[in-house]
């Protein structure tokens, strides 16, 4: 197996052999007009390099649906080539031995180090890489269409209760103050912010990286939810099931004031013609700055057969590319996942968001969102989905009872 790989990544480095079969087949969901946009910027570099593209897209924000197809390809013995996937579920198949092994490009192009050490845990196994980040994403992010904040004499919030202040005077001009998505794991997104801004970035640590359940039980997963339940006040009555894309348009149009949305929120306005500081602005969220919670999209490589390996090296040699990084981040909305792209391409949001990595991950304060598969693996984060849905709709109707259900519910999935 190390030799065979070996010999094709010598293979791709001096020119694929005539055998390989020149197509790299992805899944993904990355199907909004910023991301489909970002893609692209993919899809051209492998064009160059004589690799035909064959798409397999599952729409659906999060990634769920993406999850469950690419399961049945996998159950079906006919994995993709690569496979964007989040945090636990690329552990989870690395553990199932469905990855293949890139660690020789890998060693050849030095990604250990330039790759945050936090994320080499879920782009390598046991010293072995099989899968490569292609960006980092981070929920932490607000933004505003910036006619409306100027419309309202609103400024940045920096606490939640300024937050909550801000959704007050747009709803009184007549805006809609929050657009929302309010789908499972939108909510949950939300809700990782929340908790992070209520308790505090260790506090969140402790709950949702360590499952301490004294935090999980405590007043402020309580006044956490509480927090979310103020903020349900300032969506409008059609929040229910919309996508997230759907949301950040209505920031865009300048019927909505504000999306709390990961930075791939940015790519729908970028993809808009919209600028930062011109048209749109982005904050961290109230109470967050200086923390990153999060996401990065990794492709994982799956064990292929013999010729389609030099593809699979073609695809992540492409995607750790220093231009390739830089590029696509830009149209993306997210930031490099090496720490050695300059920052001269991006706007000041993506400058911001890159100088936040860097110090959040020196500081200690990178880390994992919940929501998105990067503190525990898929079957906690569905169980923590599933109770900030039910009482962000209702069916859980009092802060005390859905922290019972938090703690019952992830000590279940565990
Ligand atoms: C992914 C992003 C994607 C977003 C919405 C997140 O889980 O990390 O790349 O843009 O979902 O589809």
């Amino acid at each position: 197996m190390a030799s065979a790989m070996a010999a094709s990544a010598i293979g791709f480095a001096g020119g694929a052999s005539a055998a390989d079969v020149k197509e790299v087949q992805m899944l993904h969901w990355w199907t909004s007009g910023g991301e489909a946009a970002a893609l692209n910027v993919l899809k051209q570099d492998l064009a160059k390099e004589g690799y035909t593209w064959k798409d397999v897209p599952v729409a659906g924000g999060g990634g769920e649906g993406a999850m469950t197809a690419l399961k049945a390809m996998v159950a079906a013995g006919n994995p993709p080539t690569a496979s964007q996937i989040l945090g636990y579920y690329a552990v989870d198949y690395a553990e199932a031995g469905k990855l293949g092994d890139i660690t020789s490009l890998a060693d050849k192009e030095g990604w250990a180090k330039v790759v945050p050490t936090a994320l080499q845990k879920f782009t390598t196994t046991n010293g072995k890489w099989d899968a490569v980040p292609v960006n980092i994403h981070s929920v932490n992010w607000i933004w505003l269409n910036k006619a409306a904040m100027e419309k309202i004499g609103g400024t940045q919030p920096k606490t939640f209760d300024d937050f909550v202040a801000l959704l007050d005077k747009a709803k009184k001009a007549g805006i809609i103050p929050l657009a929302l998505g309010g789908q499972p794991w939108q909510e949950a997104t939300l809700f990782d912010s929340v908790v992070a801004s209520t308790g505090g970035i260790d506090f969140y640590k402790k709950a949702f990286i360590d499952l301490d359940e004294s935090a999980l039980k405590s007043d402020t997963m309580k006044k956490s939810f509480d927090n979310l339940a103020k903020l349900r006040a300032y969506t409008d009555p059609n929040y229910a099931g919309r996508d997230w894309n759907l949301a950040t348009a209505m920031v865009i149009k300048g019927d909505a004031l504000v999306q709390v949305m990961g930075d791939w929120a940015k790519g729908e306005f970028v993809n808009a013609h919209q600028q930062a500081d011109k048209d749109f602005l982005c904050y961290r969220f109230p109470g967050t700055d200086g923390s990153v919670i999060y996401n990065t999209d990794m492709f994982a490589m799956f064990n292929v057969p013999e010729d389609r390996k030099a593809a699979q090296l073609a695809l992540a040699d492409a995607t750790m590319s220093i231009s390739f990084q830089s590029a696509f981040n830009v149209v993306k909305g997210s930031v490099p996942a090496r720490m050695d792209v300059p920052d001269t391409a991006f706007d000041s949001c993506g400058k911001k968001g890159i100088a936040d990595v860097k110090a959040a991950n020196a500081d200690g304060k990178f880390v994992g969102s919940m929501a998105q598969n990067y503190a525990q693996p898929p079957a906690v984060a569905g169980a923590y989905h599933d109770v900030v849905t039910k009482f962000f709709h209702g069916e859980i109707k009092s802060s005390d009872a859905a922290v019972t259900e938090l703690v019952k519910a992830l000590n279940n999935a565990k």
